[in-house]
């Protein structure tokens, strides 16, 4: 039996869809279907379909108390919705259903994830206790199961407290469950812990992963673990970074971590830490290999720092489009994945383009395309690209080749609550040659340069009617520009 708090968000949501413009959806994005979303959770495969739940509070725009919406997708672009997975309606969840994962077991898929209790101490003070919990189902109806929490702070080494213990990541190796947890260690910086189980329900703390030490944030948050190639890479969100030249900026960020790990000794050793993405919209990115053995991953597009939201849609928060990774050295490709190709249509392509001063190509212009520039050669001071351009709006892409610098800017996309619109990023090699790759969705765009070794994430919320992209080149170049539009039939609501 379902409970009254997972029939009222089921019909909750079911009303006030009714509500939504779906032409003003992003076309190939998940995009929550009313109110809010954060975090991607439960990224695996089950009976062959992709599901992806997320954080979800359908009842407003604002975060409120967690459920786990769902979608299911065979594609990675065409987004199913199911029904709310997860409502918080037991005293181990009660304050919310949190971040976790998921995998397929002896035919259930079973969801892992962090319930949230908050109680009132002797003096009347809230004190909140972050728990790890489990449930299981068909992939449309989940149960949780009678044995939670699986998990408590009790299970922690001394010193480490349980109001910030969550977002569980579960992998399987040979016959042993393992889980990662994000904590915060006695210095109050973030740390991750390693736990292990035979059989789902009882949990034994293996040890401390990795740990911040106050040298990359505060609190670490969503952490995943996987083998990439030949190496393990961990990686986590941390709370309250402080800005590091250009591969750290204040506030939230995304770092992996490389290294070596010994399911022996369950010891990481840690070689290098970067960056991930390194636009204004990227958090708790999860990952989960597809069927054909693929790594991909896939984050919230959105910041806690500058929430840009309009606030005339009835909903708030979209997820990046899934990115296919691979390690090169210890560099993190990543690459949209490749079933975006069966939605191109109306491609056009300029080969040997000479640019200069400002123009607008033939067949270039719209708010849903793949776009990718190959800057060959040229005499040129700067690059840039306006999207998402008209006599009042525009969206700024621009490449400064001396400086080895991108930069975004959302100045002009038309918020005037947007007070930290520009983010610029570090391309190594400061050639005249470059590759920029640009996924275009309504109210997104994601750039990939050099076959993704930089990418950046941004939301910007333009009214519709800006359709025109311009180039602008300060000198000459000669490019070959490829575009395709991308047309998505609307998913289907359950
Ligand atoms: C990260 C996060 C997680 C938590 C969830 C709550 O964005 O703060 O740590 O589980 O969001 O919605």
């Amino acid at each position: 039996m379902n409970s009254k708090k997972l029939i009222e968000a089921r019909a909750y949501e079911q009303e006030k869809i009714k509500e939504v413009d779906e032409t003003l959806r992003p076309e190939f994005h998940a995009a929550v279907p009313v109110g809010w979303m954060n975090d991607p959770n439960g990224f695996s495969v089950f009976n062959k379909e992709c599901h992806l739940f997320y954080q979800y509070h359908p009842y407003t725009t604002e975060w409120g108390p967690m459920h786990w919406g769902h979608f299911k997708t065979t594609d990675f672009v065409k987004w199913e919705r199911m029904p709310i997975a997860l409502a918080p309606d037991e005293i181990f969840d009660s304050a919310g259903c949190f971040s976790g994962s998921a995998l397929e077991y002896k035919g259930e898929h079973i969801l892992v994830y962090t319930g949230v209790i908050e109680e009132k101490d002797e003096t009347g003070k809230k004190r909140v206790q972050q728990v790890q919990c489990i449930a299981s189902g068909d992939g449309k109806e989940y149960k949780k199961w009678n044995c939670n929490p699986i998990i408590t702070a009790n299970s922690l080494p001394e010193g480490v407290y349980g109001q910030d213990f969550r977002d569980p990541k579960i992998w399987k190796h040979e016959d042993i469950f393992y889980l990662v947890v994000a904590s915060r260690s006695e210095d109050e910086s973030g740390q991750i812990v390693l736990y292990k189980s035979k059989d789902l329900r009882e949990w034994k703390f293996i040890k401390i992963l990795a740990r911040s030490n106050n040298q990359y944030g505060k609190m670490w948050e969503c952490p995943d673990f996987f083998v990439l190639q030949d190496k393990y890479i961990l990686i986590t969100s941390p709370q309250e970074m402080m800005a590091r030249g250009m591969e750290f900026h204040n506030g939230n960020n995304v770092i992996y971590m490389s290294g070596v790990f010994d399911y022996k000794t369950c010891e990481f050793t840690q070689e290098y830490i970067r960056s991930i993405d390194y636009g204004l919209d990227f958090y708790a990115p999860q990952t989960m290999e597809s069927q054909d053995g693929r790594r991909i991953m896939i984050a919230w597009m959105q910041s806690w720092d500058v929430n840009i939201n309009p606030g005339h849609l009835k909903w708030n928060g979209m997820m990046t489009f899934p990115r296919e990774l691979e390690l090169q050295g210890t560099e993190l490709i990543q690459k949209p994945v490749k079933e975006i190709e069966k939605y191109y249509s109306d491609s056009v392509e300029f080969h040997n383009h000479v640019l200069s001063g400002t123009t607008q190509l033939e067949g270039i212009s719209g708010r849903a395309l793949d776009i990718q520039i190959e800057i060959i050669e040229g005499q040129y001071q700067k690059f840039e690209m306006q999207l998402a351009h008209n006599d009042i709006y525009t969206t700024k892409c621009s490449y400064i080749p001396k400086d080895g610098t991108f930069t975004f800017d959302r100045t002009y996309s038309g918020l005037n609550r947007d007070v930290s619109c520009i983010r610029t990023m570090r391309i190594p090699e400061r050639s005249e040659s470059i590759t920029i790759r640009i996924l275009l969705d309504k109210y997104s765009a994601e750039i990939f340069i050099n076959g993704g070794r930089q990418v950046m994430s941004n939301v910007f919320y333009t009214p519709l009617e800006a359709q025109d992209i311009l180039f602008d080149v300060n000198g000459e170049l000669v490019a070959n520009i490829v575009k395709h539009k991308i047309s998505v039939s609307e998913c289907v609501p359950v």
